[in-house]
């Protein structure tokens, strides 16, 4: 499909959210969008074969009240320096990391954001997979072009999570470095990845997926999933989107203006593994110790029968009750 047509697509998108639960006619549609009624039906038909469910015909066209699309058009507005887009969003694609890692290597601008409705490779940490059902997640990759050493870099996955945290609510918790959890149960996963030389970092990504209406198997025994509709009705995912990308601007703004020192007090408050004892994985087998939050490089503080030690790599594997 050509460029133009994908905009007047969203074009056509965009009408019907902001029509709402009225909705528009066809012909107010071709009149708004300078096209013919056919063409407003054939963009109509192509929405709904991409799984957007929209109500209506001769009446008038109206989204059900259960669709909840994503649209650039309508998100970028509501977005703030220094994270203010631009946004792509597409129906389906592989993985929205892979998709704004080649956009970041063409030279794509800070702030930049791409997500899916639907991943077919959705990537995780530890080469695991990311799965999720069609429209029921917030899948989304932010670029980040941070003037830091790769070293002080560390810390960027809990500022990331630290934001992340924050547009989830009150009582979304952090599992170091960056598993979001509420109530017991991950509902948002963080998958950060970057490019540097030895002086300097070039690009990170922050890929974040949020289970929104529902919570898919994880390929991740150590928690079971959760979604925000388990604990009332969950956001829409455009309004999460800007929550989301806000908070995140906020605290990748205060990191590089301030220091790490309020991130990792941010996170403490945040921490559920704090004074916890806990096992972590390591390459070369496990280590068990009490959590003791984070460095100002990122790295889990753990308070071991030998002295503390600082893990820049590793995964919490037990969590004592
Ligand atoms: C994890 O918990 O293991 C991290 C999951 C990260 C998933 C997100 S979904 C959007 C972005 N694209 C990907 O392929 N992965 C991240």
């Amino acid at each position: 499909m050509s460029a133009a047509a994908d905009a007047r697509r969203e074009e056509v998108l965009a009408a019907l959210v902001r029509a709402g639960d009225a909705g528009v006619s066809g012909e107010a549609l071709a009149a708004q969008l300078g096209c013919s009624r056919a063409a407003v039906h054939r963009h109509v038909e192509a929405l709904r074969r991409q799984g957007l469910e929209v109500a209506g015909e001769q009446d008038g066209y109206r989204l059900a009240p259960d669709a909840d699309p994503v649209v650039p058009a309508l998100v970028v507005p509501r977005l703030t320096p220094p994270l203010a887009g631009p946004v792509a969003w597409q129906a389906e694609t592989g993985s929205t990391n892979d998709d704004l890692t080649a956009l970041a290597r063409e030279g794509a601008p800070e702030g930049t954001v791409v997500g899916a409705d639907r991943q077919s490779a959705g990537r995780g940490r530890r080469g695991r997979s990311w799965l999720a059902a069609s429209g029921h997640a917030l899948l989304v990759s932010v670029l980040l072009r941070p003037a830091v050493a790769p070293v002080d870099a560390g810390l960027l996955p809990v500022v990331v999570a630290v934001g992340a945290a924050e547009a989830l609510g009150p009582d979304a918790r952090i599992v170091w470095p960056n598993d979001i959890l509420i109530d017991g149960r991950k509902v948002a996963g963080i998958l950060c990845e970057m490019s540097a030389d030895q002086e300097r970092v070039a690009w990170a990504i922050a890929g974040i997926g949020v289970n929104v209406r529902s919570a898919p198997d994880l390929d991740d025994a150590r928690w079971s999933p959760g979604a925000l509709a388990d604990l009332g009705a969950p956001p829409r995912r455009a309004d999460l989107l800007v929550d989301l990308i806000g908070a995140l601007g906020r605290r990748y703004a205060e990191w590089t203006r301030e220091g790490p020192a309020p991130i990792t007090a941010a996170f403490a408050e945040r921490d559920m593994l704090a004074g916890r004892r806990i096992a972590v994985s390591l390459p070369d087998g496990e280590l068990t110790g009490t959590a003791d939050g984070t460095d100002d490089l990122g790295r889990l503080r753990l308070l071991t029968a030998d002295g503390v030690r600082h893990l820049s790599a590793g995964e919490v594997v037990r969590v004592a009750p």
